[in-house]
């Protein structure tokens, strides 16, 4: 039987809140396995059929980068009409192409932080990574896209340790200013606690980027995933990436686990009382019928309690 949470609401959060549905992307990128294209397309009609109102569908990048994703063209063909509003990810021009030319209406950009991982992720320092988005974003406004931009390494990096505030502000203006429409503020290790969060979310307030420009993007190595989401809608923000299951990583951070489980974030929404639209049974049901073809259980709370 699936539970659901008593509902008390907290004072003073928001009342709504879009769930960033990546499993598709940001968990399927980092499987060994390789999963059939009928799968993946299955994983995005079922998980926009369970109410999800964005569902990161795949990456343009380069296929030897990122094997897992090769097949970005075909599950995006097979999409047709009902995946031409779904994001996908851009690098640079060469990816934008390939979004332009199935007719794709919405993309995002992915920057870092620190050095070692622009130069880890994009083979491009700091600096350089703003000259490669900047015609993907002019191009793809031209177009009339709508423009996502990432920063990754927001809370820690692997390699550099503690990320300065300052310096993840001054990387995710530079993104909104070639044009992005929002920032997502990635936690890719999953280091961040509650209290950093709501911190870095005020930096961008005294920058003038307020909570309604951002996006949360937590990890869940450490356990804190949900404890930052509750920092997060407390400081105002009404985004919030999650992959169904809690799949997720990223091949190019050392120790990045899975993101944040959708079902683990929806029944805490839930129980807040906070409007999001997905229905748990329909998504639980999804991760379990996923989790056999990875053969592996979904590491989701949620989705053990209730599957
Ligand atoms: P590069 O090797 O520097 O590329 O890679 P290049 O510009 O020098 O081009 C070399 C060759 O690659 C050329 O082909 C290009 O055409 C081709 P050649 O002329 O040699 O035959 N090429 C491409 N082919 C297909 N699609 C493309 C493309 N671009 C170039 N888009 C590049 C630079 C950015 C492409 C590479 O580093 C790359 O693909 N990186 C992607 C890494 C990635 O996907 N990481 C995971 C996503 S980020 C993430 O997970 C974090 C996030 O979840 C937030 C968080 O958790 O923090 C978003
Ligand atoms: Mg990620």
């Amino acid at each position: 039987m699936t539970g659901l949470p008593m509902v008390v609401p907290e004072p003073g959060l928001p009342e709504r809140v879009t769930i960033w549905e990546v499993g598709p992307r940001d968990g399927l990128q980092n499987e060994q396995a390789l999963v059939p294209v009928e799968v993946k397309e299955e994983l995005v009609r079922r998980l926009v059929a369970a109410g999800l109102p964005v569902v990161e569908a795949t990456s343009f990048v380069h296929p030897r980068w990122v094997p897992q994703l090769a097949d970005a063209e075909e599950l995006m063909t097979r999409l047709g009409p009902d995946g031409v509003a779904l994001p996908v990810l851009v690098p640079n021009e060469r990816g934008l192409d390939r979004a332009l030319a199935l007719g794709l209406r919405h993309v995002a950009i992915f920057g870092s932080a620190t050095e070692t991982f622009a130069q880890r992720n994009l083979n491009r320092s700091v600096e350089e990574q703003f000259a490669m988005f900047e015609p993907v974003v002019t191009r793809a406004r031209a177009a009339g896209l709508d423009v996502r931009a990432y920063v990754s390494m927001c809370f820690g990096d692997p390699w550099e340790g503690a990320v300065p505030i300052d310096q993840v502000v001054r990387v995710g203006v530079r993104l909104l200013d070639l044009g992005a429409s929002q920032l997502s503020l990635g936690d890719t290790i999953g280091v961040a606690t509650a209290g950093h969060v709501g911190a870095l979310v005020a930096a961008f307030g005294a920058a003038g980027i307020g909570p309604d420009r951002l996006a949360l993007h937590f990890h869940d190595t450490y356990g804190q995933a949900l404890a930052n989401v509750q920092a997060g809608l407390r400081a105002g923000v009404t985004t919030y990436d999650a992959s169904a299951g809690g799949l997720g990583g990223c091949p190019y951070a050392a120790s990045a686990t899975g993101n944040l489980a959708t079902e683990d974030l929806v029944w805490l929404l839930t129980g807040l009382g906070i409007e999001h639209g997905v229905d748990l049974d329909a998504l639980v049901a999804t991760s379990t019928w996923l989790a056999g073809h990875l053969g592996r259980p979904s590491p989701s709370a949620v989705v053990r309690a209730l599957g």
